[in-house]
């Protein structure tokens, strides 16, 4: 193992339950029902393909201008959620593992689709730890398509083999596979079936655990 590439939303913070909030809101005002089985669906998705989604869900025709308007009402309503976030609002065990893996030298990166995923590194205090930010002003093809990963690895100047991934998405999960990464699902293992391990969270959560997958060859 010589690298980590989290995903942010639902890994390291409780975000991925904001951006459901705002896509709600947003349904919502335009009268339809938006439910978390339903957001499942967008996470780890960038924000114009989840907007689709979603008008798709409600079954609402939209003008670009439209559209435009919609996604930015989402994002200035996410930004006001997330605007109260602290250094306590970072998922329990991650402090302890990220710092864990640094003492090891292994080399720690961020792999996100958000846009907004520097100010929420930022709100919490976890930007130091990282090596490279890859976030969703850098990335043009949004999971599952590999770049986000890919790009993270060319950065800390690894192989794909060597870099485990932390996804909570079913896409993010897919996105690592196809970049031919190890992963960890953090979540429920009856959504992320593809990982090659799944974790409710990082509590409790060691680096001999992951040992054996490091070792493992597929
Ligand atoms: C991902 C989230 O991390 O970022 C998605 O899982 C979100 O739910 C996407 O849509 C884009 O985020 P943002 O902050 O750029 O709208
Ligand atoms: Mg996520």
């Amino acid at each position: 193992m010589h690298a980590f590439l989290f995903d942010l939303d639902g890994v390291l913070v409780d975000t991925a339950r904001f951006h459901f909030l705002a896509w709600q809101r947003l349904a919502h005002q335009l009268g339809f029902e938006f439910t978390e089985t339903q957001n499942e669906a967008l996470k780890g998705i960038s924000r114009m393909d989840s907007l689709e989604i979603v008008l798709k869900t409600g079954g609402i025709q939209a003008t670009n201008e439209e559209k435009l308007r919609y996604a930015e009402e989402k994002n200035a309503y996410y930004l006001r959620l997330c605007s109260e976030m602290t250094p306590a609002d970072v998922l329990p065990g991650v402090l302890n593992f990220i710092r864990q893996a640094r003492e090891r030298g292994i080399l720690i990166g961020l792999g996100s689709a958000s846009k907004n995923a520097g100010t929420i590194l930022d709100h919490v205090g976890l930007r130091p730890y990282f090596d490279t930010i890859v976030d969703g002003n850098r990335v043009r093809k949004s999971k599952p398509d590999p770049e986000v990963f890919q790009i993270g690895a060319a950065d800390l100047g690894v192989l794909p083999g060597s870099a485990v991934v932390f996804e909570d998405a079913v896409a993010g999960v897919e996105a690592a596979k196809r970049a031919g990464m190890k992963v960890v699902g953090i979540g429920d293992p009856a959504i992320l079936k593809e990982a090659d391990r799944v974790f409710p969270n990082f509590e409790g959560l060691s680096l001999t655990q992951l040992e054996e997958l490091a070792a493992e060859t597929k």
